[in-house]
């Protein structure tokens, strides 16, 4: 960027009813160039689109219109290759691009922004931007459930415990676990979608705050710019940030969800489980210990989910107090989604090669599995001799709590113990982990028949969501 070395304060495009230039620092507080700069493309789509505009109004002729977007387009072309077109001291990127086509093209550049203010630009960019990250996570979501649907059919007969609070719960299989990831991953990429759609009015002929006093039809620039509809209300279409705060907060949810997963895994991939291996590729050694290979991977997914909730928490802090309609407070909407949709884009798809890479261990998870998971299926089977499940649950309780005295399974308790149970020695015989895991074929359980359902309902959704984004391509 180039730095202009001038003596004086700096001059900007609203100068007019200034006498002095800007302090340099108050400058550098106030600057968004560098980071800003991102939306070049919108920022160029918004503006080709806002000639048009003009041209109905009547306030550029079909010349200019032309000028302004050949050069318009070669500002773009200038940017994406790399070239040093701007100042340090243009103020942001609509300032930046307006600045070098005025210098570039002189009075038709000049025209480009009658009607139109900052505050309605800015949205109209920061929308696109948004509407077009909400599209590529999707994309990644559904590439995370294509590896977590694969890997469920991979291992969709193997025993694992279930985990409640981190303690063995009861015993299910790994693709029901595995399918767990893929529902909930269902529901985030539903939660973008809705996102997607709060960000489709288009802001642009709002103005400042008022609204444009060149009309045009806003409905047919909406569409130019692929926005579903317009703004209802010119105040509320600067004001508002709520699009990008969903954006920050289903970002954040993802995080969490993420981070979740990521330690169960790290959990079991350690020396005292040694349940699951993750691929060599997504681990990393120690400088100082040579044995050493540690879940990275995971760990990083599971640490960003801290800054995605910071991302959401800083901008929600930071629109609370600012009054309608636009302040500049506002600014401060753009880096956190700039760097949620980065955090999002390298979590998610790390994730989906993590996933790939898992290898179970049915031998390691059948060592560390304790038969008192049988404990509720022990009460299970006594309430169908016809005992109250109370009372079931403490007959079962009791025979856990004699196995822990005598230091032995449950299931190893002389058949004394047994016999005090109503059909005791039979049920003793039925009780496995298969058997408990068979016994629940409830839609949504653990049961093979069930998970059956659940891979050949994923199965649907992931052909349905392939269909989809072929259809957008079209
Ligand atoms: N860079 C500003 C932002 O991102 C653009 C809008 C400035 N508007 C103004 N009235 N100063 O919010």
């Amino acid at each position: 960027m180039k730095s202009r070395k001038t003596k004086q304060l700096s001059q900007k495009l609203w100068q007019g009813r200034f006498e002095t230039g800007m302090d340099a620092d108050m400058e550098s507080l106030s600057i968004s160039l560098h980071y800003d700069k991102k939306l070049i493309k919108e920022d160029i789509r918004g503006s080709l689109a806002q000639a048009e505009a003009l041209t109905e109004a009547g306030v550029i002729t079909s010349a200019e219109c032309k000028k302004i977007q050949t050069a318009l387009r070669v500002i773009e072309k200038d940017v994406l290759a790399g070239k040093d077109i701007f100042n340090s001291t243009d103020e942001d990127i609509h300032m930046a691009v307006e600045r070098v086509l005025s210098e570039r093209i002189g009075d038709a550049g000049k025209k480009l922004h009658t009607g139109r203010s900052r505050n309605d630009q800015v949205a109209t960019d920061f929308k696109l931007y948004v509407k077009n990250c909400c599209a590529s996570i999707i994309e990644r979501i559904y590439a995370l459930q294509g590896a977590v649907y694969e890997k469920a059919c991979e291992y969709q007969t193997m025993i694992m415990s279930g985990y409640t609070h981190l303690q063995q719960a009861q015993p299910v299989y790994v693709s029901h676990y595995l399918l767990s990831f893929f529902w909930a991953l269902e529901r985030d990429a539903s939660r973008f979608i809705h996102v997607s759609r709060m960000a489709d009015e288009l802001p642009l002929g709002s103005g400042a705050l008022a609204g444009s006093a060149f009309p045009y039809d806003r409905k047919a620039l909406a569409k130019k710019l692929g926005f579903g509809s317009v703004s209802q209300n010119s105040i509320d279409a600067v004001s508002h940030r709520d699009f990008a705060l969903e954006f920050l907060s289903t970002g954040a949810i993802l995080g969490t969800l993420l981070s979740r997963y990521a330690e169960d895994l790290i959990i079991w991939s350690s020396a005292e489980c040694k349940y699951v291996q993750l691929g060599e590729a997504f681990t990393t050694g120690s400088s100082m210990m040579p044995q050493k290979r540690n879940p990275d991977s995971l760990e990083l997914i599971r640490g960003k989910s801290g800054r995605l909730l910071g991302n959401f928490t800083s901008l929600f802090t930071a629109v609370k107090g600012a009054p309608l309609s636009y302040s500049r407070d506002l600014q401060e909407d753009k880096e956190p989604v700039f760097d949620t949709a980065e955090t999002m884009d390298i979590c998610l798809r790390v994730m989906s090669k993590v996933v790939a890479s898992l290898v179970f261990n049915q031998d390691q998870i059948l060592n560390k599995m304790d038969a008192a998971m049988l404990a509720t299926d022990l009460a299970d089977a006594i309430v169908k001799e016809g005992t109250p499940f109370r009372e079931a649950h403490h007959i079962s309780g009791n025979m856990i709590k004699k196995a822990e005295k005598r230091g032995c399974s449950f299931l190893d308790l002389p058949d004394s113990d047994w016999q005090s149970i109503p059909s005791g020695l039979r049920i003793k015989k039925e009780l496995s982990f298969s058997t408990s895991i068979e016994m629940r074929n409830i839609q949504g359980g653990t049961g093979s028949r069930s998970v059956k359902q659940q891979l050949s309902k994923a199965k649907r959704l992931l052909s349905l969501h392939l269909k989809k984004k072929n259809e957008e391509k079209l």
